[in-house]
């Protein structure tokens, strides 16, 4: 805990869009019983952390590659995490697939996001905008964004929040995807950090 607020950490690995709605939630106050004290990336170069230090937010990138393994890896972030004393662990574009390990380690600790109606275009494979083109190719007329707590299945955890977001008939997947962030994402990942925030501080998670 940070002075009553819950302690929270951001995953990363790319533009960061995600976290920046974060942080301008928790300056508008939307997020009011959890802050964001460290930004950890898998991507060396990943925008989302200039975004974290301009926002003068504690960074640390931890790639597989100088781990040397996928459970050196884990283990490196489980430190780093506990280290920093996190309450909260939001995963905001953060494409690598966690063990059970590091899973059953944060129990209900962890929330995603992922940019469809889960249980649409979910799971191993559905990242990022191969999960828009998908929509896309299946002729859906309705997706959206899911935040949803992250257990030892890709995906799989209990449902926070949904929000819909209408495909237009031009749409591409860079289109849609930029919709879906706009429309859904930006909005229900806040809220979502908020929610699990305040039961965190009053100690019913
Ligand atoms: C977002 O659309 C997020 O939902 C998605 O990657 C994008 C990251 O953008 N995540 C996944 O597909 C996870 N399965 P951002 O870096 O700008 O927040």
């Amino acid at each position: 805990m940070l002075n009553g607020k819950a302690n929270i950490a951001v995953l990363v690995s790319g533009g960061g869009t995600n976290l920046q709605a974060i942080i301008d939630a928790e300056k508008s106050g939307i997020i009011h019983s959890g802050k964001v004290s460290l930004v950890v990336s898998n991507v060396k170069d990943a925008y989302a952390l200039t975004r974290a230090q301009n926002a003068g937010i504690k960074t640390a990138v931890i790639t597989k590659k100088e781990c040397g393994s996928a459970q050196m890896f884990e283990q490196r972030l489980i430190d780093t995490l506990e280290e920093n004393g996190t309450d909260l662990i939001i995963l905001a574009g953060f494409m690598s697939i966690l063990s059970e390990d590091f899973t059953s380690h944060f129990r209900d600790r962890i929330i995603n996001v992922h940019p469809s109606l889960i249980p649409s275009f979910c799971g191993k494979g559905f990242y990022g905008l191969k999960v828009h083109e998908a929509a896309l190719a299946k002729g859906v007329k309705v997706t959206g964004a899911t935040v949803h707590f992250v257990n030892e299945i890709p995906d799989g955890g209990k449902i926070i929040m949904q929000k819909a977001v209408e495909i237009q008939p031009d749409d591409t997947p860079e289109i849609l995807q930029k919709r879906v962030m706009q429309q859904a994402e930006w909005i229900i990942l806040p809220q979502s950090a908020e929610l699990v925030c305040g039961e965190i501080v009053k100690g019913e998670k």
